[in-house]
């Protein structure tokens, strides 16, 4: 790693924290929620005795090896030292195997149930390659972002639209397969307020890598300032340049996938893409792959399946005119 490399690395770590909100890095052992801290204690436990276990072991193997001579190891087997080989060979592992048994359930049964009633419900999506998410108590539709208030459990409920995703955000709370024509539920809480990241957890086909989503824990007035703009259709626009691209997106069917509330819905039903109402407040693009800007967006609407092979979006021709007005229309979708 050059000095150029380890000054970038330490931006990307420092400067999010340094603009206001923390952006975590994504991981299980750095938790920020109640659920995730007993997963993590159950980690380290297991982490622990195997060592000792793995230790143990290899103390033993060195002094069969070195510690003395073959006639000797040759006696020894029969003698007082069988009891040795039973008791590290096989009741110590057995009493290992059924201790982290035990306490997998028990951890299981606290993570089950949440500190407190939820104070909201949030239904996730998958879709090969992106998460609807929906707040069915408020009539939001939205993509790749969950908006919580911190400190307090929201229940996730969970199914496919396609394939098995798998709903996984590691600083919160433990894992739930996502199954097609099943819901399944379980409750998240964040601690403090921050960005947390969350990759699919299941295989689901060729950009399984680039499906992620991020969860935005906010006090709770920001949280409701939130969910009041969110809930905020949109009339259509008057600026000739946002006339125009609303215009285009109609002329290039971007109205078959995606909805925008108050203005489109999806002519088709099933196979949807991400809603839109909201667009230019997402903080990324393509479920967490490219930063939300002008260039991005642009280079995404112009040919999805190179930024992003696999993608269940097509290419759009548009003259430079006609893109200019669209983009400029997508980003007027506060
Ligand atoms: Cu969706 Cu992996």
């Amino acid at each position: 790693m050059t000095i150029g490399h380890r000054v970038a690395l330490a931006a990307m770590v420092i400067l999010p924290a340094a603009c206001g909100r923390a952006q975590w890095a994504q991981s299980m052992l750095d938790t920020r929620g109640p659920a995730a801290a007993r997963l993590a204690d159950l980690w380290w436990l297991m982490f622990w005795v195997t060592i000792v276990g793995a230790a143990a072991t290899i103390a033993f193997l060195l002094y069969a090896v070195f510690g003395r001579r073959r006639e000797e190891l040759q006696r020894s087997v029969e003698g007082k030292d069988r009891r040795i080989v039973i008791a590290a060979g096989a009741i110590f592992p057995a009493v290992v195997i059924l201790g982290f048994a035990a306490a997998t359930f028990r951890v299981g049964g606290e993570v089950a149930r949440p500190p407190s009633e939820p104070v909201l419900t949030i239904e996730v999506v998958g879709h090969q390659f992106w998460w609807e998410v929906r707040y069915p108590e408020h009539g939001i539709v939205t993509a790749n972002e969950l908006h919580v208030p911190t400190g307090q459990p929201v229940t996730v409920r969970v199914t496919s639209a396609d394939v098995i995703h798998s709903f996984w955000v590691p600083n919160l709370a433990g894992k739930l397969d996502m199954l097609p024509g099943k819901w399944h539920e379980m409750w998240l809480q964040a601690d403090e307020p921050g960005t947390y990241r969350g990759p699919c957890a299941e295989f689901c086909g060729l950009q399984h890598a680039l499906m992620a989503l991020e969860v935005f824990a906010l006090p709770q007035a920001e949280f409701e300032a939130w969910l009041e703009r969110e809930r905020r259709p949109h009339a259509p626009p008057e600026d000739p340049l946002l006339a125009r691209g609303w215009e285009v997106y109609r002329e290039a069917q971007c109205d078959q996938c995606h909805a925008i509330r108050g203005l489109a819905q999806p002519t088709q039903t099933g196979d949807v893409g991400p809603d839109l109402t909201h667009l230019a407040s997402r903080r990324m693009l393509a479920a967490a792959t490219f930063e939300n800007n002008r260039g991005n967006l642009a280079g995404w609407l112009l040919d999805p399946q190179l930024l992003k092979p696999g993608a269940r979006m097509p290419k759009s021709i548009l003259e430079p005119e006609a893109l200019h007005a669209l983009v400029a229309f997508l980003e007027s979708l506060e």
